[in-house]
């Protein structure tokens, strides 16, 4: 028997409208930005997973590492008899963690992509019989509403995505997954940490080119999905740290004066030669902000592990002693 579910919340058209308004606000911005979600059509998945093997990119590497050594830990802290993973793509990084849950019941992966939820959950649900599997199609930036499941639950949000929303999108975010935790139930949460620009940087700009690429994807997906003009060999890959913020940004610095038209929004829009659009943050942590962060929608650490070299942090998180 393949004991598995899909559960979709969104609208099959949602995605058209989310990335025109995203597009319409973002464009007409200045400075110009584009949130980093729409990176990711079968390409840009395609070179996501490129650069997770690049020498210079060593958040996958080094999480992985913290994984192997800890998930016995994981399991034998939470007892989960629930996991529910955000963003759960093809979920790879959740194999190891899966396979030391021996009291688990069910895996609710939450992707916005149905077609790698359907992949991954399906393969599961045959090689590990007795466990069920309710993939559920939603943007985890949004309000989730979870399938009454057995706890204690294990809410994991792996790969450093966290970093990706702005401080104020992020406060949010975990206030909502907050309410989602009664007492007894954990967050497991990624974090890349704060260190020297060098390393930082190359990690957003690596030799081989495939991290420009995946920035450039994004114009290929509004040329397709909004029939848009841009000629992405116009636009030169930028990764900078802003020290301040503590976070790495990828712009994309148009090299010439021009025009683009987006016809789907009735729109042109016009960049000047040098002119930049931010198309993604990527925040950096320390345990202390971090703590002060989850602390602030009444998250309390449970247990702080980093790779040996230190470059990255997983993190449990419990309801805490107020029961805020
Ligand atoms: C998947 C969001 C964790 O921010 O490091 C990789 C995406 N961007 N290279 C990250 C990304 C450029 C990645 N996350």
């Amino acid at each position: 028997m393949t004991a598995f579910a899909l559960t979709r919340t969104l609208p099959e058209d949602t995605t058209g409208a989310a990335l025109r308004a995203d597009v319409l606000a973002g464009l007409g911005r200045t400075p110009k930005e584009l949130p980093p979600k729409w990176f990711y059509d079968a390409r840009g998945s395609r070179l996501f997973d490129e650069i997770t093997t690049l020498p210079e990119y060593y958040p996958t590497r080094a999480e992985r590492e913290i994984l192997l050594a800890r998930s016995a830990e994981i399991a034998a802290v939470s007892g989960a008899r629930t996991l529910v993973e955000l963003g759960s793509g093809s979920s790879d990084k959740t194999r190891h963690l899966l396979d030391e849950l021996h009291s688990l019941h069910t895996y609710v992966p939450v992707d916005v992509s149905a077609s790698a939820l359907r992949t991954a959950g399906q393969a599961l649900a045959a090689q590990r019989p007795g466990l069920s599997v309710h993939a559920l199609v939603a943007d985890f930036t949004a309000p989730l509403a979870l399938p009454d499941t057995p706890g204690p639950r294990l809410i994991a949000f792996l790969g450093g995505t966290i970093g990706n929303l702005l401080p104020v999108e992020r406060a949010a975010f975990l206030a909502s997954v907050r309410r989602l935790l009664a007492p007894g139930d954990l967050l497991l949460l990624g974090t890349d940490l704060v260190k020297d620009e060098a390393t930082l940087v190359a990690a957003y700009d690596d030799a081989a080119g495939v991290t420009a690429a995946f920035n450039k994807n994004v114009l290929y997906v509004l040329n397709r999905e909004l029939g848009a003009d841009f000629d992405p060999e116009t636009f030169r890959h930028v990764a900078v740290w802003n020290s301040e913020q503590e976070w790495v940004e990828m712009r994309l610095r148009s090299v010439l004066g021009q025009s683009v038209k987006i016809p789907a929004l009735d729109l042109t829009v016009d960049f000047a030669e040098g002119e930049e659009l931010r198309t993604e943050v990527s925040a950096k942590f320390r345990e202390k902000s971090a703590r002060a962060e989850l602390a602030a929608v009444g998250l309390a650490p449970v247990r702080w592990w980093t790779d040996e070299a230190g470059r990255f942090a997983l993190s449990l998180w419990g309801v805490d002693e107020a029961g805020r």
